[in-house]
């Protein structure tokens, strides 16, 4: 719930991790039926920071896309139905246009333009936000994107799901020097896929007898030393393409959001590249997926475009950042 584009009165998240770390990832079905099952108990949850609940609220915004399809329609179709009953306005917004507004959750006085890294489970992206409603991509990944490369990476050396988190615990007591892994620095885009084939190789270069039946490295020193291996380069390749988008735009304003942002050693190195500008990177819990980034980016998106049409459609390839 939020007042003012600014104030945020309550934010509830209601999260599927544990039911997708049994099955070591997201299963489309299983996720839209969770939805359906939380998503009422999880609006009255935070419908009660206000006094008079639903009388109270004068629009609704919702995410309109990217994303799994069946999750998208059960949102929009619970917000389309209560925006109707309700008579409110009610508008479509992009997931990306969230992580790139979380920054403003974080920091309220933030204003465009500003410089966004976009680092999620599907997205690598450099953007700029330059008014509201007008934002202007400079980068994107060419292939995975480097959530997915955490994960994937994790699942190669035997670590739990969601794959970042855990590849970060593992790091911590590795030697990020003993597997050096090749960096892929290209001007206008990232990729990861070479990163993540390294870790492949340097896993499968490991003699027969130092793998456990899965393929997974036996030496927890090995599974820690290619995490901080891989986790170093990825975060390598991370800061350079966002120092290359920041030349080239000349923003003196610089966000790191999404999941990913979550990376503690991430958050630490681009403070430090970035040492002399101002620099958002919002708490974890505005950086991994919440209501509350769509809440402010769907307000600043009634001011500038107006309601949508009450029927309007979701969009599971929206490609869209303000
Ligand atoms: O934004 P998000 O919550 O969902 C998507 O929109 O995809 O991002 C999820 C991604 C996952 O790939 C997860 O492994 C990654 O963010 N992640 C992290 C960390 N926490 C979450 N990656 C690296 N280090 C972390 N601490
Ligand atoms: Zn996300």
């Amino acid at each position: 719930m939020l007042r003012d584009g600014r104030e945020l009165l309550s934010s509830v998240v209601a999260s599927q991790v544990d039911m997708h770390a049994r099955f070591g990832g997201v299963v489309p079905e299983l996720a839209a039926r969770a939805h359906l099952d939380a998503i009422a108990p999880t609006v009255d949850e935070a419908l009660l920071a206000l006094e008079n609940r639903w009388d109270d609220v004068d629009a609704i915004v919702v995410t309109r896309g990217p994303g799994l399809i069946g999750s998208l329609l059960v949102g929009t179709a619970y917000a389309q139905s209560v925006a109707l009953m309700r008579g409110l306005p009610i508008c479509g917004v992009s997931h990306l246009a969230g992580h790139v507004y979380s920054a403003m959750l974080a920091e309220p006085d933030l204003e465009p333009p500003y410089l966004a890294l976009v680092v999620s489970g599907g997205h690598t992206d450099c953007v700029v936000l330059r008014a509201h409603g007008d934002a202007v991509r400079l980068a994107a990944t060419r292939d995975d994107a480097v959530g997915e490369a955490f994960d994937k990476v994790a699942r190669m050396l035997g670590l739990p799901y969601p794959g970042g988190p855990a590849v970060q615990n593992a790091a911590e007591s590795g030697d990020p020097s003993r597997f050096p892994l090749p960096r892929t620095r290209l001007d206008d885009a990232f990729s990861f896929s070479g990163l993540k084939t390294a870790v492949r190789y340097a896993v499968r270069d490991l003699s027969a007898e130092r793998l456990d039946q899965r393929g997974v490295p036996r030496d927890p020193q090995v599974v820690a030393d290619l995490a901080a291996s891989f986790q170093v380069a990825a975060i390598d390749q991370l800061v350079s393409g966002l120092e290359h988008a920041k030349e080239r735009s000349g923003a003196d304003q610089v966000a790191v959001v999404g999941g990913v942002a979550a990376n503690a050693p991430l958050r630490q190195a681009v403070r430090e590249r970035f040492a002399g500008l101002r620099v958002v990177i919002p708490p974890l819990r505005y950086c991994t997926d919440n209501a509350a980034m769509i809440a402010v980016a769907g307000w600043h998106r009634l001011q500038v475009r107006g309601a949508d049409q009450p029927g309007f459609e979701v969009d599971p390839g929206l490609d869209e950042f303000a």
